[in-house]
């Protein structure tokens, strides 16, 4: 098969990265997609950064066998812990991440605090840290790890009390003195935007869904491998647990 038709290979600790592969359907509608959700593994956030790292070049060889032409690490803890030696190991092909978008929330110059909502394993890493060091000057930034939450996505729990009192205990806090913006450090948290949006009202929620996809986009251009078949793509949903919910669950959230 010619290198420009191969598939993309994307894959998250779980459903999570569906909020990736959605962007990229709407902006490269003439790929195809293979999603891998490590459901098995998930939570990764709250595992060591060596866990994390492992799990996450077992799924990319898994993807790798499968003859992709590109791999997007669509999950920001798996990023964090191991993208520079995915990046290394698979250096034939573009390998892709996703991290907190931070610039386009500080540049929205709001008052009030930035909150980048992420797992543990993401705030805790390096790669966030310079991030931070980068933005520190220009807003008040203030890290809020959210362990658990991922796991009730995962649970396909997108709204209801549960959701709702772990919302309020994070965020409330912050809504009384002022926040700025949010930002969506976890692939899992644009499925629960709306929630979030009744409790902290008229804060531009962000995510860098869009940005990794653009950075996808363009490093297909610049090293010739977009498809020019012309054809709509197509993708294929697997998952580390065989059980049929995470596959249901995944096709539900591809299409909200
Ligand atoms: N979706 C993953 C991310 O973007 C995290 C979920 C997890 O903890 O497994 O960080």
């Amino acid at each position: 098969m010619e290198i420009q038709n191969r598939p993309i290979g994307f894959f998250d600790s779980g459903v999570g990265g569906i909020s990736v592969l959605k962007e990229a359907m709407k902006i490269l509608p003439n790929e195809s997609f293979i999603y891998y959700g490590d459901s098995k593994n998930a939570p990764y956030g709250t595992k060591t950064v060596d866990a994390v790292r492992q799990l996450s070049f077992q799924v990319s060889e898994f993807l790798i066998e499968k003859h992709i032409k590109a791999l997007v690490v669509a999950c920001n803890t798996a990023t964090s812990a191991a993208i520079k030696d995915l990046r290394i190991k698979y250096r034939n092909i573009p390998v892709i991440g996703i991290e907190p978008a931070l610039k386009p929330a500080v540049e929205t110059n709001r008052v009030g605090k930035v909150l980048i909502m992420a797992t543990p394993v993401t705030l805790e890493e390096k790669k966030f840290n310079n991030l931070l060091r980068r933005y520190k000057g220009m807003a008040e930034i203030v890290p809020l790890p959210c362990p658990g939450l991922a796991e009730l996505i995962e649970a396909g729990i997108l709204n209801g009390r549960e959701l709702e009192d772990y919302l309020k205990e994070k965020l409330l806090p912050y809504v009384h003195i002022g926040i700025s913006t949010i930002v969506l450090g976890c692939t899992h948290y644009p499925f629960i935007r709306d929630e979030i949006a009744k409790i902290a009202v008229d804060v531009p929620i962000i995510d860098g869904s869009m940005g990794t996809v653009k950075q996808l986009k363009r490093k297909l251009i610049m090293l010739n491998l977009l498809n020019k078949s012309g054809q709509k793509g197509s993708v294929e949903i697997l998952n580390s647990l065989e059980d049929k919910r995470m596959i249901d669950l995944s096709h539900k959230l591809l299409s909200i």
